[in-house]
C-alpha cells in the first residue's frame, strides 16, 4: 500500500519561493548599531544578530551580502548600492524617528520595508528643547564659562530672561512640536503660534494654547523659533539669510532636528550681529561636526550645542530600542508592521513582481 508521502503529487514548482522556505533558517539581522540591552535580546530571540564592523560602505556592501534585516540610528547611509548587495533583506528598521539617511524610494522599488519609531523620543527630544531654552534664556553658557574661568563678577553682566510669557514659534507642529507646544503653554504660559503643512486637529491646538500662522508672520512674532520638520527638499535650509533677516530682533533659534534645516553660516551671522539673542542646536550640517567647527565653543554668542543626543535618555532610548526590535522581527516573522515609512501594500505588489517571498 502507498504511504502518503508517496502518493503525494508532485509539487509544481513556484516561482516565487515560499515564505516558509526563509522561515526555516534563522534570519540574519545586521545592526549598524548598538541599543538598549531589552531590544538586542529581542533581535537575537528572533534571529542571529551581528554587529556591523564599520559604517564603511565597502565593510557594509560585504557584510550585508546575507542579512535579512538591517537595523539603524542615525549614523550610516542607506542607498541603492547598499541595497542591491543585500539581495535577501525584507526590512529595514530606523532605531529613531528622522530617517533622511534612508533612500525610501530605492527600498520600496526593491521590495524592502522601512520601519520606524515614531513617538519613542518624543517627550526626550521636547526636554531638550526646554533645557536648551531655559539655557540660553539664563545665559548658561557665559555664565558657566566665567565662573570656569574665576571670574565671578561677570555674573550681574551676563543679564538673561524669563521664557514665561513669551511668544514660542513652533515650525513642524507634529508629534514632537505639539508636545514642546503642550509644555510651553500649561507650564511657562507661552503663547503658542505654529506653522505646518498639514491641517491639525483642533484638540491638539488647543492643548498647546496654538495659533496657525504662516512662516513669515510666526518669524517676525516669535520671541522663541524651534525646528521640528523632516529633513526633505521642502525644509532644507528653510532657516536661511532670507528667513533671518525676517526673525524678531533678539529671538532664540532651537534646532533639534536636523542640521540642514538651518543655514550655520547664516546663524553665526545673525549671533555676531545680535540679531540673535541666542541660538541652540542638538544638530549640525555634518554630523559629527568638523574640528574647528564655527559655532563650536563660542560661549560669547550665547550658543548651547548638544551632540546628537536629545533622544539619549534612558527611557527614550528603551522605547526606540523595544519599538524597533518588536518591528523587525514581527516583519521577519511575517507580521504586518506597526511603523512603516514606506507603503507595505506597494512594497508586496513589488515583491510579488520581482519574484520575491511575501512578507507576512
Ligand atoms: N535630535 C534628535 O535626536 C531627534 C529625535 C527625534 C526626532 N528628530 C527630528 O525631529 C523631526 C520631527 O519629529 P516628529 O516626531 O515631531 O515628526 P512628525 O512627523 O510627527 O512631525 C513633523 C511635522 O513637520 C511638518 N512639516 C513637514 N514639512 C514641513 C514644512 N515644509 N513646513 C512646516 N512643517 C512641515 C509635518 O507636517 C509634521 O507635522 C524628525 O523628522 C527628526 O528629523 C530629532
Amino acid at each position: 500500500m502507498l504511504t502518503w508521502p508517496l502518493a503525494r503529487p508532485r509539487a509544481v514548482p513556484s516561482p516565487t519561493p515560499p515564505r516558509e522556505a526563509f522561515m526555516a533558517t534563522r534570519p540574519i539581522i545586521l545592526s549598524l548599531t548598538s541599543m538598549a540591552e531589552s531590544g538586542l535580546a529581542r533581535l537575537r530571540e528572533a534571529g542571529e544578530l551581528r554587529m556591523a564592523s564599520s559604517l564603511e560602505p565597502s565593510v557594509l556592501h560585504r557584510e550585508i551580502a546575507d542579512a535579512d534585516a538591517l537595523v539603524i540610528r542615525t549614523a550610516g547611509t542607506i542607498d541603492a548600492a547598499l541595497m542591491d548587495c543585500g539581495k535577501k533583506l525584507r526590512v529595514i528598521g530606523r532605531h529613531g524617528v528622522g530617517y533622511d539617511q534612508v533612500d525610501i524610494p530605492a527600498a520600496t522599488e526593491r521590495g524592502i520595508l522601512v520601519v520606524y519609531t515614531p513617538g519613542a523620543n518624543t517627550q526626550g527630544v521636547a526636554e531638550h528643547v526646554f533645557a536648551m531654552m531655559i539655557g540660553v534664556s539664563k545665559c548658561f553658557p557665559g555664565q558657566m564659562r566665567a565662573l570656569v574661568e574665576g571670574r565671578y563678577n561677570e555674573r550681574t553682566k551676563l543679564v538673561g530672561r524669563d521664557i514665561a510669557g513669551k511668544t514660542l514659534g513652533i515650525i513642524g507642529f507634529g508629534r514632537i512640536g505639539k508636545r514642546v507646544g503642550a509644555i510651553a503653554h500649561a507650564g511657562f504660559g507661552m503663547k503658542v503660534l505654529y506653522a505646518d503643512v498639514i491641517d491639525i486637529p483642533r484638540e491638539a491646538e488647543e492643548r498647546a494654547g496654538a495659533t496657525r500662522v504662516g512662516l513669515d508672520e510666526l518669524l517676525a512674532a516669535s520671541d522663541y523659533v524651534t525646528l521640528h520638520v523632516p529633513l526633505d527638499a521642502s525644509t532644507r535650509r528653510m532657516i536661511d539669510r532670507e528667513a533671518l533677516a525676517k526673525i524678531k530682533p533678539g529671538a532664540v533659534l532651537i534646532n533639534t532636528c536636523r542640521g540642514p534645516v538651518t543655514d550655520e553660516d547664516a546663524v553665526l551671522e545673525a549671533l555676531e550681529s545680535k540679531k540673535l539673542f541666542g541660538y541652540a542646536a542638538d544638530v549640525f550640517t555634518v554630523e559629527p561636526p568638523p574640528k574647528g567647527h564655527p559655532l563650536i565653543g563660542r560661549a560669547d554668542l550665547n550658543i548651547i550645542l548638544t551632540p546628537h543626543s536629545a533622544a539619549q535618555s534612558t527611557e527614550s532610548l528603551r522605547n526606540m530600542a523595544n519599538e524597533v526590535a518588536e518591528d523587525v522581527v514581527g516583519v521577519l516573522q511575517g507580521r504586518p508592521p506597526v511603523n512603516p515609512v514606506n507603503d507595505p501594500a506597494e512594497v508586496a505588489a513589488v515583491r510579488a513582481r520581482l519574484g520575491k517571498p511575501p512578507l507576512g
